[in-house]
This record gives C-alpha cells, structure tokens and sequence, in this order.
C-alpha cells in the first residue's frame, strides 16, 4: 500500500483543538508511565462522583479481572443528564430524524431528564430494581435511549438486542442474561417498510416465561397480538409516571450493561461493561477523537443495537453534555443522498458511520453528494471494518471537500471504546490506517511464538494492560471470558485482529484472525451460521468462510454437505437462506452456497479452512500444502465448482 499520501493535520484546525501533537505525545506517554496519576485527573475532570474513589486500577489479566475506580459510587444519568440541566437544560440533547424525511424533533436535556425519570418510575412499578436484566429490543427511536438511561438511572443492566435479529435470537439472548423485562415497539421503520418488533418479541416470548413485562412503545399503529397479563403499552404507563426519580448510587464496578457479541465458537456472548471505567472512556473518546467542541451537532449513524451506538449515540456523547443526532432510517431512503441532507437540514459538525456505507454511496455516484452543501461538516470518522483507502479518498475529497479530516477508529464490543483513532488536531493521516493509541492504550503485535515485536512488522493485535472502557466478564461464564481473550497469549487480552505496524508506528488493521466474519461492519461467527445450516434435515455438514465483498467488506461464503440421497437444488438454497433468517436474522443472509461432496478434512477430522477461504476467495496460486489432507481430490471438486470467478 502507498505510503506516499499523508495528509497533515489542518492549521486551523489544531490551533483550537482539545489535543494537538505536543499534546498527545505528552499525555500518551504520562498515561502509560503514570496511569495513576493520569486517570485520576481525567476521571474527576470527566465526571461527577457522588464518592471519591481512592482506588485507580487493578488488573491480573492472567484472572481475566480489571478493575477501576473501585470504591468510587456515581450514576451515569447524573453524568450524562443532570449536571447538564443547570447550564444546558433547553439545549438540545438528541435531535432525532426520522425514516421520513419530513419526521424530526428536538430532545432537550430537560425533556432527556423528565423522559428518563418517568421510565424509570414505570419500570419501578414493575418491580424492576438494581441489578435485574432489562432486555431492549427497540428501534432507532429516542425511547430506546430513555431505556438505556431509565436502566442505568435505577440501576438495572441493559441488554440491548439489535432490532434486526430473529426471534430465535432474540430468545436466545433474553435467556442467557434472565432478562425478566422486554421493553419494545410495535413496528420499526426502515426504508419507508415496517419491520415486525412485537410480532418478533411474542415469538420469542413463548420460550421466555420469567419475562413478566413488555413495555411497548406504539410507533406505527401497526396491528399487533396482546397479552394483557405482560404487555403495557409505554404511552399509558409512562407519562402517568412521577417525574422525580433519585438516581441509584451505583458503584464504579457494577454492572451498567450487557451486549452479545460473536466469537469463533458457541453462541454470542454476554460482553458486561461496568460504571465507572466505562463511562470515562466513552466520554473521553468523544471528544478527544471527534474533538467535540461545545454546541456542535455531533452524528454517529450506528443502531443502538451495537456497541458503537451505546457508546457514540448514548453515553460518550450525553457525558459531554453534547448534541447527538439519532436517525432512525438507512442511508439510501429516499434515496442515496440522505446522509447529506441531513447533514445539511440539521447543520451537522462531525459525522461518524461505517466503510460499507461510504462504499455503497461511492457507488451511487457523486451527485447525490454534490447536491447538499455540507458546509458544516469538519470532521469525518469511519468504524467497523478496515477502510480501503479508494473509499477513504472519496469520502476525504467528495464529502469532505478535501477539508475534514477523518477519524478511522478501531475499537471492539469488549474494548468499549476507540483503542486505535487519529486524533484530528494531532495525527497525520495515512488513508487506510487507524494511525495510533488513544491515551492509556498499550497495543504490542506478538509474533507465531506470541513474543512481543519491535518495531516494523505484522502480527497479531494484543493489549499488554487494562484500560478503563475494557470487558468486565462475559456474563454468567467468567471462565469463557479467560478463555477467549485471555489464554492464547498469556498475559495479553488478544483481539482477534492481525496487524502491521509501519516505520512511523502506524497501525494498519488486516482483519480478523479468528473464525469471526465482517460482513458489511456486523459481527457474526462462523459456527453461528454453520449451526444454522446444520439445522435443516437434508445438510450433513455445512463449513462456512469470509470472501472478500466489494460493498460488505466481507460476504458469506458456505460449503454445503448433502446428506446421501438428498439432490441440490435451487428451491434447498432458499430453504437454507431461510434458515439463517430465522436462526439469527436477514445480516446472516448467505452470500454464496457452493454444493460440497465433501470438505477439505485432515486425517484426524479436522476441516482446513485455510483452503476454504482461499478457494472463496479465487485465490488459486497458493492453496498451501494438502498433502496431510486425507483426501486431496476434494480440493479439485471444491475448486472446479467454485461460485467467486
Ligand atoms: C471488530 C469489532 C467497534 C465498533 C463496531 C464493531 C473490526 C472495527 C475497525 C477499524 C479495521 C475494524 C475489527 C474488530 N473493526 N473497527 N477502524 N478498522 N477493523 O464492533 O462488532 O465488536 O467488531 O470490527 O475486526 O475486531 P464489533
């Protein structure tokens, strides 16, 4: 990849950012030389404590433990509502743009505060208290975020479920968590469709007889079924509720919130992110790395139902007593100039979204752009997926103008917040790179023998000590938390990510190493998808892998197994489609089915996914070595039927 193209930080720029070099070179090295000292200042500079803590941080990464702040007591909705109501009380906190263009209103932090407060008396009513696992299945709508913070202001832990997945997963992750109350709506909107919430919830609820409570937010007026003895329509029991609500004293270490994450093997798990530690990263990341400054309208795209929206939309941005902007549609309704419209109709300062988005609206063409002014705009980010620096430079020179400069954040579900970021006033920029450490991050790159390396060179992404926003546990298996971020290279909490670290110790993400797909920036495992196939009655085994997707960043590529007997045919792919849809949701939809006799084993039983990926991937040239495999001619059948020519 050139090098050649390093883009400055722009003068104007730095002369008023919170961070500029000297800055953050100061601060990075203080932050990993002097963690205590540092982190004290910052989490009493970034928020409110209702009890001084006397502990900084303690970790043992052998144990999978980290702990911060840990006799300190706050409440996040202080932080992210109250304190803000005795100088911003009638500025916007949320301004929401509907799926239809002509749908958007303005949430003050004094409307954010009585919201929230009545929400959380309701869910009182219910009996929900500190602790119990509150299930969210909610549309981009702002009674999702009242829900996130309802929770967190009476103590109760979130568990958000992506509004995209099926039942079945729906079901899943209720269970895992005993969430005993769902809080959904009737109907999303998407692209002008509805998407069945409710309808979704009752299938899922038939399998969940501790759930006692659906509160459900009316949104279309759609018909739905009712179930008078759980269900409660949100606007009968919310605005009947008392306005004060005192918030929960919550220790740094309680539980804030749940979020499923895929690994390479088993079912998603239970990420736990905890109070104190949590809430300084994503404020402190929010506006170091956006280098939010007051009054800005601020948009991360993201849904509520991934990580990037609880920590970008919700909580970093409301800490800041910042203006976030939640939308509720997608990117290409009415059509593929909807982001810039809507930058424009709501004057937007930083804009933060996905490469697979940046790639679909290339595709579109430059006049949807062209015809919005985005004079605004000042500041750019990507998330979710390595960025390819073509999309990198249109997004740069087409809808920046040449003028923003752009934030390529890496980051994951257990990292909480931006690990790896530029920030816009300090680092120059190489398209393609999320550059280098936010403040307290000490990422090493660890060779086949897991020994840390020295300078130039790629390898494996592991981080040699904890940092505020990191994973608690997995929730109710602490020991898969050891296990799958904690074991393979002792000492270290491992990614799954490879990377290349350049000559100016620049990080350069080469994507997953692990069985863990990316498909257009979601998360999925492997095995979850394999599972799925392997439930329908004529499949004897199913091997799925990542291809390279020119819009996705990654597409679903399955090897199918038939049972003896059973024939190919276009009318079985459907049905296995169908399968994944409702195992899991329409993101796991399969790419490409390719018919395998049989899959490439070794002796002992073991499939050679290597082989898989490459023959997925059209790249012939270097299969590797098959001899050990105990039957090489697999591979030539696999290879002459292969889909990706
Ligand atoms: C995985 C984490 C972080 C919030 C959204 C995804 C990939 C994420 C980048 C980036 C290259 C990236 C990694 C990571 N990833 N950001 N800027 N450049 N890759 O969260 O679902 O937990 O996925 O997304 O592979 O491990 P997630």
């Amino acid at each position: 990849m050139s090098e050649s193209h390093i883009y400055p930080v722009p003068k104007a720029l730095a002369a008023n950012a919170h961070i500029d070099k000297e800055r953050y070179e100061a601060m990075y090295q203080q932050s990993v030389e002097q963690p205590e000292a540092f982190w004290t200042v910052k989490a009493h500079e970034f928020l409110n404590w209702d009890k001084s803590f006397t502990k900084v941080r303690e970790f043992d990464f052998n144990q999978g433990e980290a702990k911060w702040f840990e006799d300190g007591v706050l409440n996040v909705t202080t932080n992210c509502i109250d304190r803000h109501l005795a100088d911003r009380a009638d500025e916007p906190a949320i301004i929401w743009e509907g799926d239809n263009p002509y749908d958007s209103k303005t949430i003050t932090y004094r409307n954010l505060h009585e919201h929230v407060c009545k929400l959380a008396n309701a869910l009182k009513a219910r009996g929900v208290k500190k602790g119990d696992r509150v299930c969210i299945y909610m549309p981009m709508i702002v009674e999702a975020a009242y829900a996130m913070l309802a929770c967190a202001r009476i103590g109760a832990i979130h568990s958000v479920v992506f509004g995209g997945f099926s039942p079945d997963a729906l079901k899943d992750r209720i269970l895992d968590s005993d969430c005993q109350v769902l809080i959904t709506a009737d109907e999303g909107v998407r692209g002008g469709k509805a998407i069945p919430l409710k309808y979704n919830a009752d299938r899922a609820l038939e399998h969940c007889p501790n759930v006692h409570t659906c509160l459900v937010v009316k949104r279309t007026g759609g018909a739905i079924d009712w179930e008078d003895k759980r269900d409660i329509w949100y606007h009968v029991a919310v605005p009947a509720a008392d306005e004060h609500c005192d918030p929960e004293p919550m220790a740094a270490e309680d539980p804030l919130f749940i979020l499923y994450t895929s690994g390479s093997t088993g079912k998603p798990k239970g990420v736990m992110h905890t109070t104190g530690g949590y809430l300084l990263h994503a404020a402190m990341t929010h506006k170091y790395t956006f280098d939010y400054q007051p009054g800005e309208v601020y948009w991360c795209t993201a849904d509520v139902g991934w990580v990037t929206g609880h920590s970008y939309i919700v909580y970093g941005p409301l800490a800041n007593g910042a203006i976030t902007l939640m939308f509720e549609g997608v990117p290409t309704y009415p059509d593929a100039g909807r982001f810039w419209d809507v930058v424009d109709k709501h004057r937007v300062n930083s804009f933060y979204t996905a490469p697979t988005a940046i790639r679909a609206l290339m595709g579109a063409g430059d006049e949807f752009v062209k015809r919005s002014n985005r004079s605004s705009l000042r500041l750019l980010g990507t998330v979710g997926e390595p960025i390819n620096p073509e999309a990198w430079e249109w997004y740069h020179r087409v809808v920046g103008e040449g003028r923003c400069p752009i934030v390529d954040t890496w980051w994951q579900t257990e990292t909480g917040g931006h690990m790896l970021t530029p920030l816009p006033g300090a680092t120059e920029l190489k398209p393609g790179s999320a550059t280098l450490p936010f403040f307290g991050v000490e990422p090493v790159l660890l060779d086949a023998e897991g020994k840390e390396m020295e300078g130039p060179g790629e390898g494996s992404l592991a981080i040699k000590s904890s940092w505020p926003g990191q994973i608690r546990s997995v929730y109710g298996d602490h020991q898969r938390c050891i296990d799958t971020y904690y074991s393979t290279y002792p000492g270290y909490y491992f990614t799954g990510d490879g990377a290349r670290r350049d000559e100016d110790g620049y990080y350069w993400i080469t994507g997953r190493v692990d069985d863990v797909l990316n498909v257009s920036g979601h998360r999925m495992g492997t095995a979850e998808i394999e599972s799925a196939l392997g439930l329908h009655s004529q499949v004897a085994e199913a091997a799925v892998v990542g291809y390279p997707h020119d819009i996705k960043g990654q597409g679903i590529y399955c090897y199918v197994t038939l049972m003896d007997g059973e024939a190919p045919s276009d009318e079985l792919k459907k049905e296995l489609v169908a399968m994944c849809n409702q195992e899991i949701g329409p993101i796991a939809k399969p790419d490409l089915i390719q018919w395998a006799p049989g899959l490439p084993k070794t002796r002992s039983g073991k499939i050679m996914r290597r082989i898989l990926r490459k023959v997925a991937a059209n790249e012939l040239e270097n299969l590797g070595d098959t001899s050990t495999l105990a039957d090489p001619s697999v591979v030539d059948e696999l290879i002459d039927n292969r889909l990706n020519k």
